[in-house]
């Protein structure tokens, strides 16, 4: 995949492959991301969890090791994430000092070596409106600290402060479900909107892409009118994360799951302000989607390659397409 987006570039079309790196990656790994990709990003390694898990206390090696090897291995290495709700550690309490010191700190260890920032993660529910307070009864529905102590605003001032911090990287703002909820895909694009008139920097929506087996062409047709609505905005679009669940463990199970990979692939590419397509995770004992002991769980196998490292129909389905 690697040698068709190197091509694509040579043809002056800015587009990358990419992955999410776990923390635990090991050398057969490596040499998969190496062959395959040519934008990385930390699983969990540049989350504020990890970085600072007490206050003042910055731990970057897990990052640091990443922004390595990608440079070793000339690669572009996508930030995840400044701000997000969900995995904060005891100190966060949400305020905008907080918030800007936390940005400061990491943007400028990490300057220069990040080609995109996801500065604000997940910050609006399903209907879409923003996390301020929480709505319905599960976590996913949960409130933002940062918007119940800041309101909205937070999120400009989150990407004010990238900006400054490390001028040269790109800045988005990334969520789940955008393709598949028009009224969440609205709140969204209504505040890019705003942001683009106001002058506040972002320069992109990163599309989660977290799917399962009855995700169809008609929501692909959506998510290709919804990255066009941003390019009418001057505004880029990435796959951020993306993995779908098989329907069962089936050459058919297989075979759908390659599909929607390929669908998306499409629209990404006939989208000339579409920048990426990263995957979340290398091979699918990794995923994030699945318990290991659970086989239930285990035959969603949500990835391109299978535990042993082997090119499955979707990985076919993305050259296909690329
Ligand atoms: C997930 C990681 O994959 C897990 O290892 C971790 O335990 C929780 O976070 N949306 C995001 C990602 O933006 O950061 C999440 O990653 C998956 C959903």
């Amino acid at each position: 995949l690697r040698v068709l987006a190197e091509q694509l570039r040579s043809q002056g079309r800015e587009f990358y492959i990419g992955a999410a790196i776990p923390s635990n990656f090991s050398s057969s790994d490596q040499a998969i991301v190496k062959r395959e990709f040519d934008i990385v990003t930390c699983e969990n390694d540049m989350k504020i969890g990890t970085i600072s898990p007490n206050q003042g206390q910055y731990n970057y090696s897990g990052g640091d090791s990443l922004v390595n090897f990608a440079r070793a291995n000339n690669m572009l290495v996508h930030g995840h994430a400044f701000v997000w709700h969900k995995y904060n550690p005891w100190w966060v309490d949400g305020t905008k000092t907080m918030m800007e010191n936390y940005i400061n700190a990491v943007g400028t260890h990490f300057k220069g070596e990040i080609y995109v920032w996801d500065v604000v993660n997940e910050a609006f529910h399903k209907d879409g409106t923003y996390r301020i307070n929480a709505i319905g009864t599960n976590g996913q529905d949960g409130a933002s600290v940062f918007g119940q102590r800041q309101g909205k605003k937070y999120i400009e001032d989150a990407f004010i402060a990238a900006r400054k911090v490390d001028p040269n990287a790109k800045l988005i703002y990334n969520d789940y479900d955008l393709e598949t909820r028009p009224a969440k895909f609205e709140g969204v694009y209504e505040m890019v909107k705003d942001f683009k008139a106001r002058n506040i920097p972002i320069d992109g929506v990163g599309f989660q892409m977290h799917l399962g087996p009855n995700f169809t062409k008609a929501d692909a047709d959506r998510f290709a009118e919804q990255m066009q609505r941003l390019a009418d905005l001057g505004v880029e679009s990435y796959v951020t994360e993306m993995d779908v669940g098989c329907p069962d463990s089936t050459q058919n199970g297989l075979n759908k799951q390659a599909e929607i990979f390929g669908w998306i692939t499409k629209a990404c590419l006939e989208q000339p302000y579409c920048r990426a397509l990263q995957v979340w995770g290398i091979r699918d004992s990794q995923s994030w989607r699945i318990n290991p002991e659970s086989p239930e769980d285990r035959a969603i196998a949500p990835l391109i390659f299978n535990d042993s490292g082997a090119k499955k129909p979707a990985y076919y389905a993305i050259q296909a397409a690329m």
